[in-house]
């Protein structure tokens, strides 16, 4: 696998609004950051020229985190466009001349699926994909089979080592900070199994809508948009192996073998909910039964996990904004105090956003003559979430052909084969209100290990960013 540096950043479907809203400010932020210094060629087929992306690349870092003005400056010096149509091989022709000397340019296909095999095709055709990197983004298919297809488009044109297949969530510090944590102290992992782990739950909830983005969310639901996805690579840190060697694989080998080990969900260990009002949102299907809530109940088949129930929920208009994860520890053998303890006194607390804080609950005892305590959480550590945004990490990482933080075609695919069994609407769909935690069903779900605790947000909290 080559390691060199790319030399030309091509980003297609320049015009749209994941440029908007994520590859311009990530850019700006790499020049300011790295020195970024190589020929940026945006591709779109929107009859703009290269003033009006340059306006756009203006408005868009207005709107996303402010213009750095060297930065800016830099970046419009660098900026390219070629406008043509995605079927017409004179556009990929302009590519190649505009890519002039570079030799292995970086590929960003912000553009639906659907457009993949034709551009993947023009690329290869125009000789723009010779000694490439690819970076594409979710959705990865819609079900297994079609994931499966997808991978095969891509691999007709690129190698696996060169597809870099973004799931943001790994580009968080916090996500990494779940690795760091674990493996860079070697007091957890002796605890880190079913001997002293009772549950884990982990919640990713948003106060907000589906906003703008009806018509999008109505094809995916809660399920695919966020669990099958960024909650299962966030179980995967909490639970896989330590990783052995260095390379990029490392990491991602032990991640392969967890999800290997994750039984497919069955319909029982599923709960949909909907908020009310979802159903008159521009763009979602009148009679909609897409999820806006989903949580689970996930079963590691392995030595080291069995009979260890993982809950994870996540949805939209609840109460507060906030992902975390709770690791709930046995409790001691016998009471030996004869308290009534709470089921989540002893644990740890990952919260990966809007602050990250790893936190380890325990008990102590109240002061005075009776044996009794109560729970006090020790913050190991605590400070905003990202320093450097996703996405940021993200492309500046493929650009210099580091894969760990990828996703894999053999990750996707132990992914899809999890939520399989449950897809398409074999589950109930349940009613919540706006500002509650989802339907009651979801309690139910987690009676036996629960409750589910939810996160809480303190006002004004320094290190939150909303
Ligand atoms: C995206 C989902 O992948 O992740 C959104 O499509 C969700 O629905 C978002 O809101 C959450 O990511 P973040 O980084 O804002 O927590």
């Amino acid at each position: 696998m080559t390691t060199l540096h790319s030399d030309a950043f091509v980003f297609l479907g320049a015009t749209g609004d994941l440029a908007n809203k994520q590859i311009f400010p990530a850019l700006q932020g790499l020049i300011r950051d790295e020195g970024f210094n190589l020929p940026i060629i945006g591709v779109a087929k929107a009859g703009w020229n290269l003033d009006q992306l340059k306006a756009r690349a203006k408005e868009s870092l207005e709107q996303h985190g402010g213009i750095n003005q060297p930065a800016f400056e830099k970046l419009l010096s660098l900026l390219r466009y070629v406008d043509g149509d995605y079927g017409d091989a004179g556009t990929f022709a302009q590519l190649r001349t505009e890519l002039g000397n570079a030799e292995r340019p970086l590929h960003y296909l912000a553009i639906p699926p659907s457009l993949f095999e034709l551009v993947a095709e023009g690329l290869a055709a125009s000789g723009c994909s010779k000694n490439a990197r690819v970076v594409v983004e979710k959705p990865f298919g819609r079900d297994l089979a079609s994931a499966q297809e997808l991978g095969q488009t891509l691999h007709k044109y690129f190698a696996e080592e060169n597809i870099f297949r973004i799931d943001h969530y790994l580009g968080k510090e916090p996500v990494q900070n779940i690795l760091y944590t674990r493996f860079a102290n070697p007091i957890f992992e002796p605890i880190w199994n079913r001997d002293h782990i009772r549950s884990i739950q982990i919640t990713m909830a948003e106060d907000f809508g589906v906003q703008d983005r009806g018509k999008f969310y109505d094809e995916v639901g809660a399920l695919l948009d966020v669990v099958q996805n960024h909650m299962m690579q966030v179980v995967a840190n909490l639970t896989m192996d330590p990783p052995t060697g260095e390379d990029h694989d490392a990491v991602r080998d032990r991640k392969a073998e967890l999800m290997r080990a994750i039984r497919p969900l069955g319909q029982n260990d599923v709960v949909r909910g909907q908020y009310k009002g979802y159903r008159s949102v521009s763009g979602v299907a009148p009679g909609s039964l897409v999820e806006t809530f989903v949580a689970i109940k996930v079963q590691i088949e392995s030595w080291r996990w069995a009979g260890v129930p993982i809950y994870v929920r996540a949805g939209k208009m609840l109460p507060v904004t906030s992902t975390e994860a709770l690791i709930e520890f046995k409790r001691p053998p016998r009471e030996t105090f004869g308290e009534i303890v709470p089921a989540s006194s002893a644990h740890m607390r990952i919260r990966m956003s809007p602050d990250m804080t790893i936190g380890l609950g325990v008990r102590v005892k109240t002061p005075g003559e009776r044996m009794v305590g109560r729970d006090v959480e020790l913050e190991m550590h605590r400070r905003a979430a990202d320093d450097m945004p996703p996405y940021e990490r993200l492309l500046g990482d493929a650009s210099k052909g580091n894969s760990e933080l990828f996703s894999r075609q053999d990750l996707i695919e132990s992914q899809w084969r999890i939520v399989d069994p449950i897809m398409g609407n074999v589950t109930p769909l349940y009613p919540y209100e706006p500002g509650t935690w989802g339907p009651e069903e979801a309690h139910q779900l987690i009676a036996n290990d629960g409750p589910w605790v939810d996160p809480k947000i303190v006002e004004d909290d320094p290190c939150a960013k909303a």
